[in-house]
């Protein structure tokens, strides 16, 4: 039985102080069962970690270059000085609106796991994609472009997240079988690539107006190993309900 994970993707969004009690609200929701873990901005991310519990602290975004001339951005070795051990990688508005590319992607996740970084990694398609039937080959196309060149070994430290673009934010969740068919999808494309044992192992996490009334659904479904959460996941009511599910 794979270990659920629910993670809080909290965006550009709450003050310290907001951030600060939001994290100490979670304390104690990681179980045996499920790891809790929040993606919050950077700035927050050393004062959040000095108030440390069980629920694990990672960054939304990173240069993977150790150092260098890149104004305005913080490198993953940066990071990692910093105690950092969770990183996510390729979501669409980090594709979308800072132009992030497979290419790009792909050194991004190569630098976080060579600096020993658990990845969750991002693919999904746009409503256009997903109105012409072809949402399966689009996604495999990211898995190809950016994740598969890990080692087998190496993706003991990746986690997938599945999030359709057009249920992003949209309160428009994919219907369960949609969300099952893809992660099914996702699991045969990694079988394919490295083998049973490693499918198997993997965990794939739902993402898309997730919320406390469709989560246990979701979270029902044999290839769904828990969920990535916006929204909901600045809301501590909101969020232990998902946890819960
Ligand atoms: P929402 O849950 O707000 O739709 O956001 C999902 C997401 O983008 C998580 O990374």
């Amino acid at each position: 039985m794979r270990k659920r994970i629910v993670a809080g993707n909290w965006k550009m969004n709450l003050t310290k102080g907001e951030g600060e009690s939001l994290y100490n609200s979670l304390k104690g929701t990681t179980s045996s069962q499920t790891e809790v873990k929040v993606f919050v901005p950077a700035i927050f991310l050393d004062h959040l970690l000095s108030r440390s519990h069980d629920v694990l602290v990672g960054a939304q975004n990173f240069h993977p270059k150790d150092s260098g001339a890149y104004t305005g951005e913080v490198s993953i070795s940066q990071l990692k000085d910093l105690g950092i051990r969770e990183v996510l990688v390729g979501h669409s508005e980090r594709r979308e609106y800072f132009g992030e590319s497979d290419e790009f992607l792909r050194e991004k996740v190569d630098a976080a796991l060579a600096h020993g970084m658990h990845v969750t990694f991002c693919c999904g398609e746009p409503l256009e994609v997903r109105e012409s039937g072809d949402e399966e080959a689009f996604v495999t196309e990211q898995l190809h472009n950016s994740l598969f060149q890990v080692t087998e070994a190496q993706l003991n430290q990746v986690t997938i997240a599945y999030e359709p673009i057009w249920a992003i934010g949209t309160g428009k969740t994919a219907s369960v079988e949609q969300a099952d068919a893809m992660h099914g999808h996702i699991r045969n494309q990694v079988r394919k690539k490295y083998g049973e044992q490693a499918a198997n192992a993997l965990r794939i996490l739902y993402g898309g107006s997730c919320k406390p009334d469709n989560a246990g659904d979701l979270f029902s479904c044999e290839d769904i190993d828990g969920g990535l959460i916006g929204g909901a996941s600045l809301k501590t009511q909101d969020f232990k309900q998902i946890i819960e599910a």
